[in-house]
C-alpha cells in the first residue's frame, strides 16, 4: 500500500491538463466518489492497527497533493493562459438562445380577436384607471348598485371618482362617445376586482368586450355572431342563451356552450350538466346609447363580454387561476408549442 501511495503521489505531481475538462477527468480519477482516494481510504480500514499511523499520514499526503495539483492546474487555465491545442473558431455558429414562450392568456386572446376580426370587427382598448362615468354611470348603473361597493371595486384614494376598471365595458362607453355608428369592435383588457385570491378568483383578470351597433341590429344577429365564435373557437356547434341581468343591456343573457359529457373531466368541469357558461351579453340598453350620444330610435346594437382566464382554463385544463400570474417557468414552458 505504501508503495502504491507513493506512486500516486508522483503521478499526481506530474499530472498535466490542458483545459477544464481534463482537470475534471483528473479530479474524478483521484478525488471522485469512486476515485483512487476513496478506494485507498476503503482499503485503509483493513490495515492492521500498528500500521495505521504511518499509512494514514501517507494517505493524507496524497490527498493534499491531489488538492494542490488540481488547484495549480485550475489556476493555470483560469489565469487566462490558453493551451496550445485549444483554438478559437470564430466561424463557428453561435448556439441558440432559449426563446421565451407566449403566455397562454396571450395565445387565447389573439385567437379570440382573430375570430372576430375575420367578420369585420376591429380591435380597440382603453385605460385601466377609469372614472366612475365610464365604468358605472354611463353604463346605467344606479348609484346604489352593489358592483360599486367597496367589496368589489378598487378606488383611487386621492380621487374618489377614479377606480380600477372592474370590466372592459368601460371601453364600450368610450367608443360610443368618440365614434359614430356603425361600430364593430372587440376590446381586450385587464380588469380588477377586490376579491380574495384563490384558485377560482383573483384580483386581476382579463376580458374581451364586444360591441356591434348599427341600424336594425337584432338579438338574432347577436346570437348568430356568438354561435359563429363558439364554433370557431371551441369547434362545438351548440350554444344556449339563458336570461340574465346587466344594467347596461336589455334583454341580457348568459351564453353556454355544449361541452359534452363523454369523460369524467367533462362531468367535473360542467358540474354534470354538459353545459359551460362562457360569456355575458345582451342588447345595448337604450339609456346607454343615449348617454353616449347615440340615437336609440335610429340605432340598436349588442354587446358581450367574456373572461379570458376562464376560456384559457377550459382550453388547457388549467385548474388554478393563480398560475397565470406567478410566472413560474415550469408552468409557462408547457406552452412553448403554441407560439
Ligand atoms: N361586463 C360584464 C361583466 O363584467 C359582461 C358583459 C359585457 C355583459 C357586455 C353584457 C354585455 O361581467
Amino acid at each position: 500500500m505504501q508503495e502504491k501511495i507513493n506512486q500516486y503521489i508522483e503521478e499526481v505531481k506530474a499530472a498535466v491538463a490542458a483545459n477544464a475538462a481534463e482537470i475534471e477527468q483528473l479530479r474524478i480519477r483521484f478525488a471522485g466518489r469512486k476515485g483512487i482516494l476513496n478506494d485507498l481510504f476503503e482499503d485503509f480500514k483493513q490495515v492492521p492497527n500498528e500500521q495505521k499511523k504511518v499509512l494514514g499520514a501517507e494517505l493524507n499526503k496524497l490527498k493534499t497533493a491531489v488538492q494542490a495539483r488540481l488547484e495549480e492546474l485550475q489556476a493555470a487555465i483560469g489565469g487566462g493562459a490558453t493551451s496550445k491545442d485549444e483554438s478559437l473558431d470564430l466561424t463557428r455558429p453561435a448556439g441558440t438562445l432559449p426563446a421565451g414562450t407566449r403566455h397562454p392568456l396571450s395565445t387565447v386572446r389573439r385567437e379570440i380577436l382573430e375570430i372576430f376580426e375575420r367578420i369585420g370587427f376591429t380591435v380597440a382598448d382603453g385605460p385601466e384607471i377609469e372614472d366612475d362615468w365610464h365604468v358605472f354611470s354611463g353604463l346605467n348603473f344606479p348609484p346604489e348598485h352593489p358592483a360599486r361597493d367597496m367589496q368589489d371595486t378598487f378606488f383611487i384614494e386621492k380621487d374618489p371618482d377614479m377606480v380600477l376598471r372592474t370590466h372592459t365595458s368601460s371601453v364600450q362607453v368610450r367608443m360610443m362617445e368618440n365614434s359614430k355608428p356603425p361600430l364593430r369592435i372587440v376590446m381586450p383588457g385587464r380588469v380588477f376586482r377586490n376579491e380574495a385570491i384563490s384558485s377560482r378568483a383573483h384580483c386581476q383578470f382579463h376580458q374581451i368586450e364586444g360591441l356591434y351597433i348599427d341600424e336594425g341590429v337584432s338579438f338574432a344577429d347577436m346570437k348568430q355572431t356568438l354561435l359563429y365564435f363558439a364554433q370557431e373557437f371551441f369547434g362545438k356547434a351548440k350554444i344556449r342563451l339563458r336570461p340574465s341581468y346587466f344594467p347596461f343591456t336589455e334583454p341580457s343573457a348568459e351564453m353556454d356552450v355544449y361541452w359534452g359529457l363523454n369523460s369524467e373531466a367533462d362531468y367535473r368541469i360542467t358540474k354534470g350538466t354538459g353545459w359551460l357558461e362562457i360569456l355575458g351579453c345582451g342588447m345595448v340598453d337604450p339609456n346607454v346609447l343615449k348617454a353616449s350620444g347615440i340615437d336609440p330610435e335610429k340605432y340598436s346594437g349588442f354587446a358581450f363580454g367574456m373572461g379570458i382566464e376562464r376560456i384559457t382554463m377550459l382550453r388547457y385544463q388549467i385548474d388554478d387561476l393563480r398560475m397565470y400570474f406567478e410566472n413560474d417557468v415550469r408552468f409557462l414552458k408547457q406552452f412553448n408549442q403554441l407560439v
